[in-house]
């Protein structure tokens, strides 16, 4: 190897020195995947056992390497082996490692593998053993929506179609309805999670390998479900990549519109909520002054959880096969996407299980903006009115009050009867919100009844997921 700079390199022999300054700054990763350590040599210690199953390494040696691969395992985590700037990648400092301890027999491993095949590998192992993290801490702000939830069964509030009073739903309602959109999140990350079980080990560069490999072994050591069928495909694809940002990025858009409801609720404006002093800020001149941070974090941060996933897009678009240096870009995307998520979603749960709800404020909210009018029209409809009619007809008693400035309920029996010969005094029965709310019984509606039946079937689904989040993706 040319390593006259004293630099490992897994590519020396047929270059007369070393690179450029500036191709070396370049083209170095091991600064952000490093990450994928623990995971590279987890796929070496399957390897070392496969080598020597085919007679590629004798029992003694195999005996020395996966001493030497533990041995590098413990002072990577204990941070007494770090990667230096010379070494281009992961995969080159770990080398590094194993030849400082075995000399030249470190240099065995790397028969019958390549990066190429080793980089799919490490990343689809870090992405699905993050995903778990990543579900458990989906689970923690969903729990905190649903115990939320739990205490506001029968808390009237006025739903809101275009943010303009529509009609009377529950707080618990709604704050379940950002609850289901985590669950879907929740089952694509479990559905990526079995396309992505794929190994790529034994695909070598790109053509596989003429050594008596056997990819089902190192697939079953590292918790895959099954070898790649086809190496060229094995160590281009990256759409394990694109379709975990897709996920993260839609986790992104959905904790955005949580983030900007809660900026709407604490508004002075709404007064619905109140957040604990834990986990709101402060202004540096206006004293007065209670920030939801959290909440426009969760906002701003979906920007760059999208961004990662049209970066990745865009860096695959019109690639070549098999492997092309484009794709060392997929990785920051990915790591700073779970970096993301692990900060913002413990926040959030925080900020969303201690906010105080304000019931008096909600309940009184709940009629304003003649949010009763579709009661009136479907009381009418109840009376055998074309619906088309009830409209008209409930369209001008709004009118009228628009005009008076007054509420619904307080049309005289008069106004009624000059309005429409259908209604009468009876008619006032359904302008209550308590009336409204009860009368939505249908499943999944914002009636109390259904849902508490809402609740514990979220309950229900949210303890499924806290099983897979706990599963072990290498069994070790
Ligand atoms: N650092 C590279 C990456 O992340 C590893 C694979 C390099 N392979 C190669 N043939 N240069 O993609």
């Amino acid at each position: 190897m040319a390593e006259s700079d004293g630099a490992t390199r897994l590519w020396g022999g047929r270059f007369a020195g070393g690179p450029a300054e500036a191709l070396a700054r370049l083209s170095v990763s091991v600064q952000f995947d490093w990450r994928l350590a623990p995971y590279d040599l987890l796929a070496s210690r399957a390897h070392a056992r496969v080598l020597a199953g085919a007679g590629l390494l004798d029992p003694d040696e195999l005996g020395q390497i996966l001493a030497a691969l533990d041995d590098l395992d413990s002072a990577c985590a204990a941070g007494q082996f770090r990667p230096v700037i010379e070494d281009e990648d992961v995969h080159t400092a770990l080398e590094r490692g194993l030849l400082e301890r075995l000399g030249a027999l470190g240099g065995k491993l790397r028969a019958g593998r390549s990066r190429n095949d080793q980089v799919a590998t490490d990343l689809r192992l870090y992405l699905r053993d993050h995903a778990r993290g990543l579900a458990v801490a989906m689970v923690e702000l969903a729990d905190a929506l649903t115990e939320q939830a739990a205490r506001n069964v029968d808390t009237p509030a006025p739903g809101l179609t275009h943010v303009q009073h529509a009609q009377p739903v529950t707080f618990g309602h709604w704050l379940l309805a950002h609850v289901h959109p985590l669950l879907r999140d929740l089952d694509r990350l479990r559905d990526w999670d079995a396309r992505a079980a794929i190994s790529p080990l034994g695909s070598g560069a790109l053509a596989g390998s003429s050594l008596p490999l056997d990819p089902a072994a190192v697939a079953k050591e590292l918790g895959f479900t099954a070898p790649a069928a086809n190496s060229m495909d094995a160590v281009a694809d990256r759409d394990f990549v694109a379709e975990f940002l897709f996920v993260t990025a839609l986790i992104g858009v959905h904790l955005s519109r949580l983030g900007e409801e809660v900026v709407l609720w604490t508004s002075t404006e709404f007064g619905w909520v109140e957040l604990d002093d834990a986990f709101a800020t402060g202004s540096s001149i206006m004293p007065q002054k209670k920030n939801a941070d959290i909440a426009e974090l969760a906002r701003g941060k979906s920007g760059r959880l999208v961004g990662g996933l049209v970066a990745v897009l865009t860096m695959l678009k019109g690639l070549p096969l098999t492997y092309d240096r484009d794709m060392q870009e997929d990785k920051e995307p990915a790591f700073d996407a779970i970096e993301t998520l692990g900060l913002l979603l413990p926040a959030l749960a925080g900020m969303i299980s201690t906010m105080t709800v304000r019931v008096d404020r909600l309940t009184e909210a709940a009629p304003v903006g003649f949010s009763l009018a579709t009661e009136v029209a479907d009381w009418l409809v109840r009376r055998g009115v074309p619906f088309r009619e009830a409209h008209e007809i409930t369209g001008q008693l709004v009118a009228l009050c628009s005009v008076r400035g007054c509420e619904l309920e307080d049309l005289t029996d008069d106004d009624l009867k000059t309005v429409s010969g259908h209604l009468d005094p009876s008619v006032r029965e359904v302008l209550s919100v308590q009336s409204a709310l009860a009368s939505r019984t249908t499943p999944g509606s914002t009636g109390p009844g259904p849902v508490a039946d809402q609740l514990a079937l979220v309950q229900h689904r949210l303890d499924s997921w806290r099983e897979w989040a706990v599963e072990k993706v290498v069994p070790r």
